[in-house]
């Protein structure tokens, strides 16, 4: 885990007009930023950012937090790797405990296989350009490749000696264990326990985790030899699962949100050659097919997905089934072919960014039409093929969640196939009742492995509260929030500061909404401490939903807006000079909620339960409880609602 130390020197050194700078342009107004909210298409900005608090707030979506909420949600970090992201933009040493449990192991494990990952990138890099036989054989190829040293540095592309032991004897020597160097792939153990290089006389391709870190390389040979295979990948290993990553994606996140597409290519070279045109919404799944959890890899950043193929035939139609996936995904898939001989790459190294741009938007096609031609010409003039291809158009057609869209391509296919196009809807709506039927069959076996992939701040069970008792629990948080440590005057009795007093007052309440009873937890441990914490306590706490619901009671349009001040002298004071009946008022209507709900509870009971003992004993309790009903509402009524 990261120290408290090091969480405070980052949130220090965190400016959060800086951060969100990098992803968004900000203009000032007044005392806050504002811009075109990233995480949706709008043309009057409606994202703000307030320096004071130290939070944005998306008001088209509704997201606010913090910096770190804010990688959390675009970048989509998790709450460690925002923060490491954080160290490293205001360049803090990050410190971490080494905890004992199982999965602290695990994640030291896996720190150290990227650790080792991290240093072989390194050297693989300065062998390239600081050897002899680096220059003369690694960097000339790439040179001849026609990748610039600003690709080279950005892609961290290196070159492994032609020797067995030449990085595997330095990484020993730098003290690097066997262990993590035979786990992560770059070494291999010989049967008497020695090791040798994987990588021998190969330019190498790092790959980057979606965070920047490297997990794994690819190393292309440079002999021609046929005997020899041309890639040799990293194996499986804890940091790397080869199905869940796309190389190219960290250096290519940015412009794939920008431009709303992903270009999809199939190597290293084509993703290098794509970039380095200036096209950078680019990344390759590098020779596996692609994988669901690549698709929804790219689906976190945009529903459009440009699929750059080479022209070899055969290869395109393998992968044509596969692609119904995407269309499961919802996404919308273009294909767009490269003449004979051609791909991404060589086109864009030889025609120049103009032209490929040019060729791209000529050639591409919508998947099921691209789908359709393929198939049509295969079936010539043969009627059972003919109504094959039909069947199987159909069949990706099907899988379109949105119905709107389906029926389009329908539309569009009918005239292609050249058949009916009620024809192609009355088979369109069987396999859609087959499939809806399929559905429901599944679902009565408890669905496993839903989105395994989701961040961890999904998971915490939400209880859903009524509506109504939660914004009762939600007006004493935000008051605590306010004025929590405000002092208040009981007539001149006594001081106190409102947040313990509410806190104590409220020690018999349990709170029904799992944020705000988390909240309540939080503060109460806090006042156990002596502390009184402020909003940035919480702006910046680790859970997801404590910084949602903070953001969403203290960040409202009206205190973002340029009149806040305004708004502030106007709504404020008023709640303030009745600050006494502003707390008790929210205190005792959430406990007449409360108890008027146990009320709830013991009048069913007592329908239910026949033995007359028993029916006694809950109803001195039912008594009892309206007694107390009465005494709140007396008192909300005489005292606080004058
Ligand atoms: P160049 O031939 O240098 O242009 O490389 P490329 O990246 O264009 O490779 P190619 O189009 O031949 O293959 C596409 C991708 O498939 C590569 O980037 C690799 O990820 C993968 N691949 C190709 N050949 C091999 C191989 O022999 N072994 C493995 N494991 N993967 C390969
Ligand atoms: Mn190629």
């Amino acid at each position: 885990m990261i120290t408290k130390p090091t969480i405070d020197r980052i949130m220090e050194a965190t400016d959060i007009v800086e951060v969100i700078g990098e992803f968004v342009q900000l203009k000032k107004r007044g005392a806050n930023y504002i811009g075109l909210s990233p995480f949706a298409n709008e043309r009057t900005p409606s994202f703000t950012v307030s320096p004071a608090k130290g939070i944005f707030k998306d008001f088209s979506t509704g997201k606010g937090g913090s910096a770190i909420t804010f990688l959390m949600e675009l970048e989509k970090f998790t709450y460690p790797e925002a923060l490491k992201w954080l160290a490293k933009k205001y360049s803090i040493e990050v410190e971490e405990t080494v905890e004992s449990s199982e999965n602290k192991e695990e994640d030291n494990r896996r720190e150290s296989l990227m650790i080792v990952s991290g240093f072989a990138a390194k050297y693989f890099h300065e062998t390239m350009l600081e050897t002899d036989e680096g220059k003369n054989i690694g960097l000339s190829y790439f040179k001849e490749r026609g990748f610039n040293n600003d690709t080279i540095k950005k892609f961290e592309l290196g070159y492994s000696p032609d020797q067995w032991e030449a990085f595997t004897g330095e990484a020993l020597k730098q003290g690097y264990q066997q262990e993590f160097l035979v786990d992560s792939g770059l070494s291999v153990k010989r049967d008497n326990g020695s090791l040798y290089d994987r990588y021998r006389g190969r330019v190498m391709f790092p790959i980057h985790s979606f965070t920047g870190r490297v997990i794994a390389f690819g190393g292309r040979t440079l002999k021609s030899d046929k005997n020899v295979p041309k890639y040799v990948n990293s194996p499986e290993s804890d940091i790397y699962h080869k199905s869940n990553v796309l190389y190219g994606l960290y250096f290519a996140k940015k412009a794939i949100r920008e431009e709303d597409n992903c270009y999809l290519v199939e190597g290293y070279a084509d993703v290098l050659s794509v970039h380095q045109a200036g096209i950078e919404n680019v990344v390759a799944s590098s020779g596996t097919s692609l994988t669901a959890e690549q698709i929804r890899l790219i689906g976190r950043f945009t529903k459009n997905i440009t699929i750059l193929y080479d022209g070899d035939a055969a290869g395109i139609k393998a992968s044509l089934r596969g692609l119904d996936m995407i269309l499961e995904a919802g996404l919308n898939v273009k294909v767009v072919l490269f003449p004979d001989g051609h791909d991404p790459d060589s086109y864009v190294q030889k025609f120049g960014t103009n032209a490929f741009k040019k060729h791209v938007d000529d050639n591409k096609k919508d998947f099921i039409l691209f789908k359709t031609g393929i198939l049509l010409k295969e079936a010539g003039n043969d009627p059972i093929k003919k109504s094959e291809v039909i069947r199987e158009i159909v069949e990706s057609i099907a899988k379109i969640p949105d119905s709107i869209k389906a029926s389009v391509f329908i539309k569009e296919c009918s005239y292609i196939l050249q058949i009916d196009e009620r024809a192609l809807l009355t088979e369109l709506n069987k396999m859609r009742q087959a499939k809806a039927k399929k559905d429901h069959h599944n679902q009565q076996t408890p669905r496993q492995q839903q989105m395994p992939d989701e961040p961890h701040f999904f998971d915490e069970p939400i209880v859903e509260a009524t509506k109504d008792e939660s914004s009762q629990e939600k007006e004493i948080i935000r008051l605590l929030l306010l004025y929590g440590n405000k002092m208040i005057d009981w007539d001149g009795i006594a001081n106190t500061y409102i947040g313990p007093f509410m806190i104590a007052e409220l020690s018999d309440v349990e709170f029904e909404d799992a944020t705000c009873k988390q909240f309540i937890e939080i503060y109460r441990q806090e006042v156990e401490n002596g502390v009184l914490p402020e909003e940035q306590h919480f702006i910046h706490h680790r859970d997801k939903g404590i910084v949602d619901l903070v953001v969403n009671l203290i960040a409202t349009k009206y205190t973002l807006s340029e009149n806040w001040y305004e708004m502030h002298k106007i709504m404020v004071p008023d709640e303030q000079a009745n600050m006494k009946a502003t707390i008790l008022g929210a205190i005792f209507h959430l406990k007449k909620q409360k108890v008027g709900k146990i009320l709830e509870g013991l009048r069913k009971e007592l329908q239910t339960t026949p033995a007359e003992a028993d029916q006694e004993i809950l109803l001195n309790q039912y008594m009892h409880m309206k007694k107390v009903e009465k005494t709140i509402s007396d008192y909300l009524g005489s005292v606080i609602l004058k």
